[in-house]
């Protein structure tokens, strides 16, 4: 009978054939009851732990690159010698283990310690590093700090009334009420004192004194630094009718935004979503599997047509209309009253909750006010420098040269966040990087998960692989010749391998 504690696969103690391994390719076997990867790269083999520290990702369905292993589900990049994650969103390193080879046999010996990779040598060390933000890029950016060494002050100031929490989460599991409490934040909250962070929450940053290198806080209180990365993302929009104050009328940006929501579905029989943007959908589709009647009003004729095109467009409505989701396209919302939402078409639609999801707005009154370069955005160059000597700026606000499009582009991706604010960390560090990362974010509707590397504004064509109603494609967006962006669903290795070549073409 075969042992049930043991993991599948070859006792990689014992050795296994460097052939049964193809270059590029991975043999995943154990080390008593641990599963262990063996990933090989040309004469190369390494072990590591089969599961991607952000979601459980299976890394033997990813892509080997140039001393890596990329995830298959959200591209986040480990190491394969250090296991460090090197690329968001993972931001934990994977187990290591020691390998030794000889002749065509392969044996996997004792755990390895991760440890990160130097990035480059620093060019001295600030005393204060002050992060304005606690969300997906200042979380980054002050782990990043911490895991490369930095050991003076970090201070995180946060208007949010959390730590920084898993914000995609917010609009899917989370908010389905498929995800326990402790997914949400992105490290417990004894994290930030382990490594000497001084977060502080429900603080509000209310000035910059460029001059005085010091951040004024609401309370007149100022906080002096020596870089300063500012992080303060998005505020969703406010719709101009009336009625849309009412305490009903929701959007959703914090967890505190997400509880209310939770709580006012609660006993709710039917919801009103206006905007089919991604955050409008995925409320959608979590207010559905909390079984609530969910209309959705957007002036679109498709849902996320501007970001997909058509075809996907299509895909994306009937997906949600196969799970109950009612359109009213080519529409809008004229007011809200305590009871019903008001159609511009004439109809009224009943609503005991009504979530908002018309856009975001970068935050950048504070950049804006301390005379910063602006640029629908905050103007950074390629290391995610201000315009000001020692600010930085990364994520939602800023806007920065990518090589890619060879435009100045800003998004609004969890992924881009992350790795803006890991860049800027290490720039903070005067390590001088420049930021180059494709950007790459993923939608969740129902089961179905769509990703998209690159950043395709506007196209001459798409070039559509597989069969999109089959759930099972690839999507290339293309100007001029040039593929500036590709979806997929279900075709993970492609989208992996689509980033790869752009980020050697760059
Ligand atoms: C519900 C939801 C679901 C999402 N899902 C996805 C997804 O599936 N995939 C994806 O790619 N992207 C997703 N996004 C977008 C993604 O979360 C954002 O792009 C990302 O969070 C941006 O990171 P940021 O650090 O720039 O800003 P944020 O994460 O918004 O953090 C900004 C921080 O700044 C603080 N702040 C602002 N002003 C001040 C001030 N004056 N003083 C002090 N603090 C201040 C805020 O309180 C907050 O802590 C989602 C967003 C939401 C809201
Ligand atoms: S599960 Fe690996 S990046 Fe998300």
């Amino acid at each position: 009978m075969a042992d049930e504690k043991k993991p599948a696969g070859p006792d990689l103690t014992k050795g296994v054939p460097l052939s049964s391994i193809t270059d590029g390719g991975f043999l995943l076997g154990h080390v008593g009851d641990e599963a262990v990867l063996l990933v090989r790269q040309g004469a190369e083999v390494f072990a590591i732990g089969p599961e991607c520290t952000h979601y459980h990702g299976p890394l033997a369905e990813g892509v080997v690159a140039g001393g890596t292993v990329r995830c298959p589900w959200h591209h986040a990049c480990f190491d394969l010698r250090t296991g460090e994650a090197l690329h968001a969103p993972a931001l934990s390193p994977v187990a290591c283990w020691k390998v030794e080879r000889q002749d065509d046999t392969v044996t996997v010996r004792e755990k390895a310690q991760p440890k990160p990779r130097p990035r480059g040598k620093t060019s001295g060390s600030p005393n204060r590093i002050v992060i304005v933000g606690g969300g997906a890029a200042g979380f980054a950016a002050a782990e990043m700090l911490r895991r490369h060494g930095y050991q003076n002050a970090i201070t995180m100031l946060s208007s949010d009334d959390a730590s920084p929490v898993d914000r995609p989460n917010l609009s899917k599991d989370y908010l389905s009420g498929n995800a326990p409490e402790d997914w949400v934040p992105l490290r417990p909250d004894d994290f930030y004192k382990e490594n000497n962070i001084d977060l502080r929450l429900n603080t509000d940053v209310g000035k910059i004194d460029v001059k005085g290198s010091a951040v004024t806080l609401k309370d007149a209180s100022s906080v002096p630094y020596d870089r300063l990365l500012l992080a303060t993302g998005a505020e969703p929009v406010r719709l101009p009718i009336p009625g849309a104050d009412l305490p009903h009328v929701h959007t959703l940006r914090s967890l505190a935004d997400c509880r209310a929501i939770i709580k006012a579905a609660d006993g709710a029989k039917r919801a009103v979503v206006i905007g089919a943007s991604f955050i409008g959908l995925e409320v959608a589709a979590s207010l559905r599997a909390r079984k609530l009647e969910v209309h959705v009003i957007a002036p679109e004729k498709r849902p996320l047509e501007r970001v997909f095109g058509p075809q996907m467009g299509d895909f994306i409505r009937k997906l949600h209309e196969e799970h109950g989701v009612a359109f009213h396209l080519e529409d809008i919302s004229e007011g809200i009253t305590a009871k019903q939402v008001k159609l511009k078409s004439g109809g009224l639609l009943d609503a005991d909750v009504v979530v908002v999801g018309v856009g975001v707005r970068p935050r950048i009154v504070l950049a804006e006010q301390a005379g910063l370069a602006i640029d629908r955005g905050v103007t950074v160059d390629a290391q995610l420098q201000t315009s000001a000597p020692n600010i930085f700026a990364a994520g939602d606000i800023a806007r920065w040269p990518d090589p890619h499009t060879g435009e100045n582009i800003r998004v609004e991706h969890w992924v881009v966040a992350e790795r803006q604010g890991q860049a800027a960390a290490l720039n903070m560090l005067g390590i001088g990087q420049r930021y180059t990362a494709v950007p790459f974010f993923w939608s969740q509707h129902y089961d179905i998960p769509i990703n998209y590397v690159g950043h395709a504004e506007k196209w001459d064509d798409i070039a559509i692989e597989g069969d999109i109603a089959n759930k099972d494609c690839v999507l290339r967006y293309r100007r001029n010749g040039k593929v500036l962006a590709v979806a997929s669903i279900f075709r993970d290795r492609q989208s992996l391998e689509a980033e790869i070549a752009m980020e050697r073409a760059a």
